[in-house]
């Protein structure tokens, strides 16, 4: 079941981060390192969470014409991380040219952010987007799942919906808070079990983790959720 938990680290710098991915490495399967970790700390970040023989998830959403994400791709599996991350909106050919840009490389897999859950009918609208968030969620995860992508990003509520359209893909999701701990925001955050019986193949847990007084003993508590539910959910993908 730790192989499934993903921890974000969202800290200010490489020294904070190492600390807790050498603090968090036999409790968690992979480490996320999102645009202001790699900003400030680069490539190397991600070497020294590798070295620990440990996963990494690089979260840093590419969108570009397809041959710059082609070559962030290829760079990306080169540097050895295990998920990478590309805007579905970039279109089919860009998550295309990423997908063919790793598929020599083996173990690096491409996921895509479909609609971000900041991002609600009033902004898709300043865009230009018309259909709804949930519409254009599962159009986006479709046209990412035939350009031949691994799997979506997906907050809880969208899990379900998108393992009926594309049964094929893994599905990463954030938002996660633990049964014990308080939450301000109901309708877009699920327990580790509940996001584990709804079909997530992967949880990506960042400050209910890296802000507790002992994180590894969060980290526990995490995981131990996590399997609570495993006898209602069958292992998938
Ligand atoms: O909230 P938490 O610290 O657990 O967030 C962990 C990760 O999940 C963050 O790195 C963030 O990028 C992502 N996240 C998200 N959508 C949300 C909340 C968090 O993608 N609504």
């Amino acid at each position: 079941m730790k192989d499934k938990l993903i921890v974000a680290l969202d800290v200010e710098t490489p020294g904070k981060a190492l600390e807790l991915a050498k603090q968090l490495h036999d409790i968690a399967g992979m480490f996320k390192v999102g645009s202001q970790l790699f900003t400030s700390a680069g490539p190397q970040i991600v070497k020294d969470i590798i070295a620990l023989n440990s996963k990494v998830f690089l979260d840093l959403k590419f969108h570009d014409i397809p041959h710059q994400v082609a070559g962030a791709a290829r760079a990306a599996a080169e540097l050895g991380v295990s998920l990478f991350t590309v805007h579905a909106s970039g279109g089919a050919e860009m998550m295309q040219r990423a997908v063919d840009a790793v598929s020599q490389k083996g173990e690096t897999k491409v996921l895509a952010i479909t609609v971000l859950t900041s991002i609600d009918a009033t902004i898709l609208s300043e865009i230009g987007v018309t259909s709804s968030p949930d519409d254009s969620v599962l159009r986006l995860a479709k046209l990412a799942e035939a350009a031949g992508v691994d799997g979506v990003v997906a907050s809880p509520q969208e899990i379900e919906s998108i393992r009926r359209t594309a049964p094929n893909l893994l599905i990463v999701t954030p938002g996660i808070r633990p049964s014990t701990s308080r939450s301000e925001d109901q309708k877009r955050i699920a327990t580790p079990a509940a996001a584990i019986a709804a079909g997530a193949s992967y949880l990506v847990v960042g400050r209910p983790i890296t802000g507790a007084a002992n994180p590894l003993e969060a980290a526990r508590e995490i995981v131990a959720e996590m399997a609570s539910n495993m006898n209602r959910s069958e292992e998938r993908n």
